[in-house]
């Protein structure tokens, strides 16, 4: 069996490094990475190829930044080349971004059957781009594989269901394992920085909804400026935030107070967040590694499609993005100290539990 799996942002590089290691081990399976270059900076991508020893992609393009119908348009053009070129069984993608969507289309186009890793994920919100791209991707996969019985059943409200869905668990717990199983693996970056264990708290912020309103970004650096009186806040900033801090001087102001570093590595992001006492994120995987890690979190959206980490009490939501709401959210988590004992996102083998099912 040979499988094409389409990557291209931050988080699908550690994703795939699950899947990538479950077919080193199996017998007659291929994997042939195609590498988007929809994140290209070394911080963004070369770093994880290093951290995580994921091979070199066979097809790296350089398909990047520019709007979103530019973006997937030049993604697709060069998708639909490599799968003609390769014919594989498979077309695997992962998760919501413009390069699964673009992976998903050209691959159902040319009728290669496509696999959707983290399929079924809702945020209800169809102003988020990833909304858009995770709910075309499932509506075109063959396999989709669930990583919780929440995304299970909103397959299933969506008339998606019986032998194409499978409840593998979910990839990321699959790598957080690789630090967790092994904290050996730690690096020095907090010694460094000089953060004491459980003395501070760590944020990003990336999305498109946070980052393009003036006045929630400013809420949340607000917020955690105010954090910064009570303990340090490490900020490992993403390119798309520090190009529209640039031009706010209100916002450049309030990021003052924080320590604000560039994206880190797999490892050294996994080591900052299980010394921390506290996560501030927009981000998906983070809310997830912050519960593997046993570190609350507050999450600066409106919603989260990882719904059961708010229902086990391990993140909250702010009741709005203002700064006064938000502080109120972060001082509940750091009263709370985290939330209930229970594991929804699977045993820590769900690239396995993909290859068994693509197999088969
Ligand atoms: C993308 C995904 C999002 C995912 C996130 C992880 C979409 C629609 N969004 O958002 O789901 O959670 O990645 O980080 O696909 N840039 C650089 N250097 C880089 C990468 C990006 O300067 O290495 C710039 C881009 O040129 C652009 C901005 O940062 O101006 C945003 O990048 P983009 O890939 O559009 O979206 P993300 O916000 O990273």
């Amino acid at each position: 069996m040979k499988i094409l799996t389409v990557i291209g942002a931050r988080p699908q590089f550690i994703k795939a490094i699950a899947l990538s290691h479950a077919v080193a081990r199996a017998n007659g399976v291929q994997e042939v990475l195609l590498h988007t270059g929809q994140h290209y900076d070394d911080n963004m991508s070369a770093v994880f190829f290093r951290d995580l020893r994921l091979a070199e992609p066979k097809y790296r393009f350089d398909l990047g930044g520019g709007r979103h119908g530019d973006m997937t348009g030049r993604q697709l053009i060069a998708i639909e080349e490599a799968l003609i070129a390769e014919k594989p069984d498979v077309c695997l993608v992962y998760g919501d971004t413009n390069s699964t969507l673009a992976g998903s289309l050209a691959a159902a186009k040319l009728h290669v059957p496509v696999a959707h890793v983290e399929a079924g994920l809702r945020s209800f919100n169809r102003r988020m781009p990833e909304e858009i791209n995770r709910v075309v991707s499932d509506h075109l996969a063959t396999w989709l594989f669930a990583p919780t019985e929440t995304a299970v059943h909103n397959l299933a409200s969506e008339g998606i269901g019986g032998d194409k869905v499978h409840m593998v668990g979910d990839v990321m717990y699959d790598v957080s394992r690789l630090i967790i199983d092994n904290p050996g693996r730690r690096t020095d970056i907090a010694k460094g920085l000089g953060l004491s264990d459980k003395g501070y708290a760590v944020a990003t912020i990336h999305r498109q909804e946070n980052t393009d309103d003036p006045d929630r970004l400013l809420a949340i650096l607000e917020a955690l400026a105010e954090l910064s009186a009570q303990m340090n806040v490490v900020l490992p900033l993403h390119p798309r935030t520090r190009k529209t801090i640039a031009g706010d001087s209100e916002a450049g102001k309030a990021l003052e107070r924080l320590m604000t570093i560039d994206p880190v590595g797999f490892f050294d992001m996994a080591t900052l967040l299980a010394g921390a006492k506290l996560a501030v994120t927009d981000s998906g995987g983070l809310q997830k590694e912050a519960f593997f890690h046993g570190v609350p979190c507050v999450t600066v959206r409106d919603e989260t499609e990882w719904v059961e980490l708010v229902e086990h009490g391990w993140n909250r939501l702010p009741a709005s993005i203002t700064s006064g709401a938000i502080s109120e959210a972060i001082d509940a988590a750091l009263a709370s100290g985290g939330g209930k004992q229970a594991m929804p996102y699977g045993d820590g083998h769900a690239a396995e539990a993909i290859l068994k099912v693509l197999s088969a």
